[in-house]
């Protein structure tokens, strides 16, 4: 696991975005797991712009998304669906046939769960995961206590995610009491992951990511295990962090 603290969120962003360039240009059919949230829209931005104006191109790649709020249709302005293709996938190149997104309108959820992590078998599995971070330390919709083994299922949103995210809905109310989300096993399976955080809201959950004991409480933490980890993050979350860790990574592109 590799911790680099950037200066500003725009640096965070284009770190990722290169990194996940990198792995299109070396295979261009490479498998991408994406994430939802406001930490990666500069990741987002920037990829869209190495599109429209460097060529990167998308049309071979397979993306397949972290999570979805159960109930919420495609097109509600708060689906991870609609997030998508808002901020990514109508901008660039990519073909819809090979974008996966949880469906959490599905009538067989348990059937639809085992159908996605079929999927990402049968294309070869994630070259790369990205993830953000919840405040209470959860990766996807896999909250504190879940199966650091877990597979692709419906989870019950803890209040704590409920309150963060009711920002982008009209109330608490209209929050989504279900997700559907990877697993932490579905997630670990990546054969890279790259893990965003910024903002002073998310040092706590980083400081014990990064310097704490691996623990279900703190799915995040479970990131240490993985051998291809990079945690990028900016000065304020990572103001809790007792070490001092460099702003570029060792390796840009593991191969
Ligand atoms: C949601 C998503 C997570 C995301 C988290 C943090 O709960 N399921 O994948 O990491 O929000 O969101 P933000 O980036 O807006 O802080």
């Amino acid at each position: 696991m590799e911790v680099v603290v950037k200066d500003s969120y725009e640096e965070m962003s284009k770190l990722s975005a290169e990194m996940i360039a990198e792995v299109i240009r070396r295979k261009p059919r490479a498998v991408l797991g994406l994430a939802t949230g406001s930490t990666p829209l500069g990741t987002y931005k920037e990829l869209v712009r190495l599109h429209q104006q460097e060529g990167l191109d998308f049309s071979r790649a397979i993306t397949f998304n972290l999570d979805e709020y159960v109930g919420l249709t495609h097109d509600h302005p708060q689906s991870y669906h609609f997030f998508m293709w808002e901020n990514l996938f109508k901008q660039i190149n990519i073909n819809a046939k090979n974008v996966h997104i949880p469906d959490g309108t599905a009538k067989d959820i348990p059937g639809f769960c085992r159908w996605y992590e079929e999927q990402i078998v049968k294309t070869g599995g994630l070259d790369l995961q990205l993830l953000g971070i919840g405040g209470n330390g959860h990766i996807a919709f896999n909250e504190p206590g879940s199966s650091l083994g877990s597979r692709t299922r419906v989870k019950t949103l803890d209040d704590k995610t409920r309150q963060d995210n009711a920002r982008f809905f009209r109330s608490l109310n209209e929050v989504p009491k279900y997700a559907m989300t990877m697993g932490i096993g579905t997630i670990m399976d990546a054969r890279q992951l790259i893990l965003l955080a910024n903002g002073a809201g998310k040092a706590e959950a980083i400081a014990k990511t990064c310097e704490g004991p691996i623990t279900a409480i703190v799915p995040a933490t479970i990131v240490q295990l993985h051998p291809k980890a990079t945690i990028i993050v900016d000065k304020p979350a990572a103001s809790k962090l007792s070490r001092e860790y460099p702003a570029e990574p060792r390796i840009l592109v593991l191969a």
